[in-house]
């Protein structure tokens, strides 16, 4: 005998036309950028003492230019190709929420990268205690910089996260062919 549970999931499913799959280019660049963003999520201008290390700095705005650069060509790729394959009878809460999380991806990772880019300009004229237990400058500008540029890196990090957890919503429960129109088959066949 089915649980409530169950019946709630049935009641949940996907009844239309699955999703199209993604084109192998645009599956190919989410998963190299997305994995790119996740290693620089670890490897970061904290981690690496970049402030006070010029080769680190130098090493950071290289890569986080680069990865910039790439997102810019993924989302160039992606405005041709269509950013979503949520089914045209997907719900209009879905289709709006989907819309605004891709592009506030976009966004908060080109803010990451030009406030990056600004750090490693302002840096180089400003005098910071290496000892001070709250970190502070003497120019504001690069304060207000670096403040924001860890805020939206960590929004950025919980996006994704949020991203991945719909993502496993469209799996599970919608079964609409969202998951698989990116990832591929695996591990989901029904
Ligand atoms: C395990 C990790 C991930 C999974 C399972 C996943 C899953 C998916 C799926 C299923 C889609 C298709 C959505 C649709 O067609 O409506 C998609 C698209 C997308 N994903 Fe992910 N994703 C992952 C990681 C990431 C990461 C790290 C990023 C960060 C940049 C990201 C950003 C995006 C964006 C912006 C789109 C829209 C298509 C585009 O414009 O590129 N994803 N993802
Ligand atoms: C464009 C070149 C970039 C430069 C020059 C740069 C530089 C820096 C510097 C100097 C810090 C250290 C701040 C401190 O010690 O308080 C930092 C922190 C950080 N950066 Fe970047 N960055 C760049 C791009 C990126 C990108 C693309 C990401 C990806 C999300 C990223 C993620 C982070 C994170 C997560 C932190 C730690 C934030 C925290 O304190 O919680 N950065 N960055």
């Amino acid at each position: 005998m089915p649980t409530r549970f169950s019946q709630v999931l049935r009641a949940l499913r996907h009844a239309g036309a699955t999703a199209r799959p993604h084109g192998r280019i645009g599956r190919l660049l989410h998963g190299a950028t997305g994995a790119l963003l996740v290693y620089n999520f670890f490897v970061n201008g904290e981690t690496r003492n970049a402030l006070f290390d010029p080769a680190a700095m130098r090493s950071e705005l290289v890569f986080g230019v680069a990865l910039g650069l790439l997102f810019l060509l993924r989302w160039a790729w992606m405005r041709r190709q269509g950013h979503s394959r949520l089914p045209a009878d997907a719900p209009a809460w879905e289709q709006r929420l989907s819309r605004w999380a891709h592009r506030a991806i976009y966004g908060l990772l080109a803010y990451v990268v030009l406030s990056g880019v600004a750090i490693a300009g302002l840096r180089p004229g400003a005098v910071i205690d290496p000892e001070a237990v709250f970190f502070a400058s003497d120019q504001p500008l690069l304060n207000f910089v670096l403040d924001t540029h860890a805020a939206a890196a960590n929004l950025l990090l919980l996006l994704i996260l949020m991203h991945v957890l719909a993502a496993l919503w469209h799996l599970f429960v919608r079964r609409d062919g969202v998951w698989q129109s990116m990832i591929g088959r695996w591990p989901w066949r029904g």
